[in-house]
Order: C-alpha cells, then structure tokens, then sequence
C-alpha cells in the first residue's frame, strides 16, 4: 500500500491531543519517539493475559512468554538481516549496549581466548567528533582501565563539508594500533548520515573491531548488518517506536562467543560452583538476570509496525521532509543550519541557531505553539565546541511528521525571531 502519513498518524494516539490549547506539533523523535496503538497494546496484552518469567518455568504461562520474547529475538534479527538470531543481544538501552562491549573488552584481560580483545598502552581506540556522550564516555572510561589512548576523527563545522567527517583524517586516524573504531551512523545533534562501509572496511583492513552506533539510524532506513560490514551494531527500542527499557545489540557471532561476559548472574551461566564459573554460549551470556521482557515483546510488535510500513517508504517520506524543512528554515533571517545544509546523506534531524537568541528560548516559545522541539548540546557536547556555540535548537521527524507541522515549524522560528528584533 502507497504510504498515507495521514493514515499513519492515527495509529499514534498521542498525536491528537492539543498543548497550550493548540494541536501537538511533534517534532523530538530524534530524543524519543511517539507509540502507535499496537506497541502500547502489546505490552499490556503481555501483562494481562501471558506474563510469567521467561526461560525458567515449565508452565504454560513461562511457555507462553518465553516464546514471545524469543520470538521478538527472531523479529529483530530479521529487520537486521542477521545471520543468526543468536546474534541478538537484549540491552535496557544502546548505552548499555555500548557499555556492553567496553566492559567486555576490558574483561578480556584475564579471560581465557579472549586475547583478541585485549588493549594495553599503546593501543588506540577510535570514535568522531560527533558521537553522543553514550559512544564517548565508555571509551573514555576503557581507555583508562587498560592504558589505551582514545582518538578522534574530526568534523568539519564550515563549508560545504559542515557537520561532515573529515574524508582525508579517517586513514590517518584509524592505523595499525587501532583496536577499536565506534561511530555513529546518523548523528543525533547534526543529522549528518555517515559512510558506514568505506569506515568499517578501513577498520578491518588494519584489523580493528568495528562498532555502529545506530540509535538514529534504525528508526528511518533500512538497516542490513550483512552489508555494513561492521561488527556490532547497536540500537535502541524507544526511538523506532518501541518502549523505553530496550535495546539491542548485534554482534557476529564469532566474535560474541569469544567475548567476555558483562554482568554476572542467572541465566548468562553454563555451570556454577564455588570454585568458578563457566558460561553461556550467546546471545545467553550476555542477558545475565530477569530481562526486559514485556519492553523485548513490544518492540518486536514495533518492527513488526515499521517492516508493514516499509523502511525504504519510510526514508523516502523522511528524505522529502527534510529537504522541505531545510528550504523552509533557511528562507529566515540569519538562522544558521549546523550540519548539512542539504538533503543529501542527511537524516530529518535538523540542528539551527538563530543570531543573538538561545536556543533553549527558542525551544520554550515554540513550545507556546505547541511545538515541541529539543534545545541544548544533544547529549554530543564536542559538536557544540566544534562549532563554537553553546547549544542548537533541534527539530526532528518521524513517520508521522506531515508538511504542515513543518510549515507550522518555520512559522513558527520566525515569530521568536521577530520577538526578539
Ligand atoms: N535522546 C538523545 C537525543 O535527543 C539521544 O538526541
């Protein structure tokens, strides 16, 4: 069926309600996204009618609940195009994804086999400029733990090139002591879509793991592990229309099964004694206690939504948004774009300053609109130091942001401009 986003925004309840006695104008998916009506059903029907512990009991409920949740396992994988669901790891959120791995690497010191994982001063650990502070600080906190040094590719925050890698540093940066490149797909503060294979191959030329940070990316293209060529690629639940409380990480499995575990507990476990452990095979070892179970079986029911939709109608839809809302935006009086000024390898997450006004201001009087949009560093404070500015205001699509809203937008940045001249 063609793509209706009219039809598409009365699956979401929400977006009928009013604020400060207007119609919500939705613009913060980027920061989260909205529910449709078969996600929030599907973690009540859970509760209500199938819920028990999953993987322990023998009964009819343990049966039934256990089957959803692996069955939400089976769901992921395939949106993923993974080639095994045993490369599906259950996380409370892409942080913890991210956490995950750095954790595990560092585990790896004295774990047998994992010698591959191992970092010591000398090694280098690569991520960009424009991660979210949940794909800089782990590093940051690995680097410490094992000696290693945590480097950076650069952005460029003028020119055609704004909100853009710096082509020529990639190579420079990623080297022969890499042991670890983490980058984001699409960046969350500068929409900015960043070239996932031409960095992923780089790193495997030099033999490094490769990590895609994809909590903006999963929501708004069609996403293909097999063809990245990455080695983990993380995203979370709550931006792709899923509940809060889950996330995901994929790994290939030879790498997962030689990886140290995370945290301890019951189920991660093959044996336990007093004298020692020994542990599950994936994605098993790395989902230690009771997991988010009703949260797993309703973001299945969430990529159930969007592969009905159709990721590539979904890009089409955000791409044509996004081209409409930049001409919009840049027809007003000194609003600086931060980030690509074009449509081209962007996604609809649109970071703007306006002269002489802040953007939480900004933020605030299109809230009196009824706008919502998000203002501050977006969790990605060295963009900001890039650019020399204090914070951006943010406006960001979904599937179910219409012209109008974008037009309500425009209008909308205008009036506070003219309230402040
Ligand atoms: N929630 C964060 C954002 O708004 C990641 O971009």
């Amino acid at each position: 069926m063609a793509f209706d986003v009219e039809t598409v925004r009365k699956d979401f309840p929400i977006l009928s309600r009013e604020v400060h006695g207007v119609p919500l104008v939705y613009l913060d998916s980027a920061n989260s996204a909205q529910k449709p009506q078969v996600v929030i059903d599907a973690e009540a029907d859970l509760y209500a009618n199938h819920y028990a512990n999953v993987a322990r009991a023998v009964h009819t409920l343990g049966s039934e609940v256990t089957n959803a949740y692996e069955g939400a396992r089976d769901k992921v994988a395939a949106f993923l195009n993974a080639p095994s669901r045993d490369e599906i790891i259950f996380t409370r959120n892409i942080t913890e994804a991210l956490n995950l791995l750095a954790y595990s690497l560092s585990n790896a010191t004295t774990f047998p086999g994992a010698e591959r994982f191992r970092l010591v001063p000398g090694d280098e650990i690569v991520v960009t400029e424009m991660e979210h502070h949940s794909n800089i600080v782990p590093w940051q906190l690995l680097a410490q733990r094992t000696g290693a040094t945590l480097r950076f590719i650069p952005i460029d925050a003028s020119g055609p090139n704004s909100g853009r890698l710096v082509e020529s540093a990639i190579d420079d940066v990623i080297n022969e002591r890499t042991k670890v490149v983490s980058f984001v797909y699409q960046s969350n503060a500068l929409g900015t879509i960043n070239p996932v294979k031409r960095i992923a191959a780089r790193a495997k030329a030099v033999g490094a793991i490769s990590i895609v940070d994809a909590a903006q990316a999963a929501p708004h293209l069609p996403l293909d592990v097999q063809d990245l060529g990455a080695d983990f690629v993380a995203f979370t639940g709550h931006k792709l229309y899923g509940p809060t409380g889950v996330g995901v990480l994929w790994g290939r499995y030879e790498l997962l099964a030689q990886l140290p575990p995370f945290l301890g507990g019951g189920e991660m476990i093959e044996t336990v004694d007093v004298g020692g452990s020994t542990f599950a095979v994936p994605p098993h070892r790395f989902e230690a206690g009771t997991p988010m179970i009703a949260q797993a079986v309703a973001l299945g029911t969430a990529v159930d939504y969007v592969t009905a939709i159709g990721m590539p109608e979904i890009r089409q839809h955000e791409r044509s948004l996004t081209a409409y809302a930049l001409d919009g935006l840049l027809t007003i009086d000194g609003l600086r774009i931060i980030g690509p000024a074009t449509a081209i390898d962007r996604g609809a997450t649109i970071s703007f300053t306006l002269p002489g006004i802040h953007p939480h201001d900004v933020a605030q009087l299109l809230d009196e609109q009824g706008i919502a949009v998000r203002a501050g560093h977006h969790c990605a404070r060295p963009v900001c130091v890039r650019y020399g500015i204090p914070a951006t205001t943010r406006a960001s699509f979904g599937v179910y942001t219409t012209t109008d809203e974008i037009d309500a937008l425009v209008r909308g940045v205008d009036t506070v401009r003219e309230i402040f001249t």
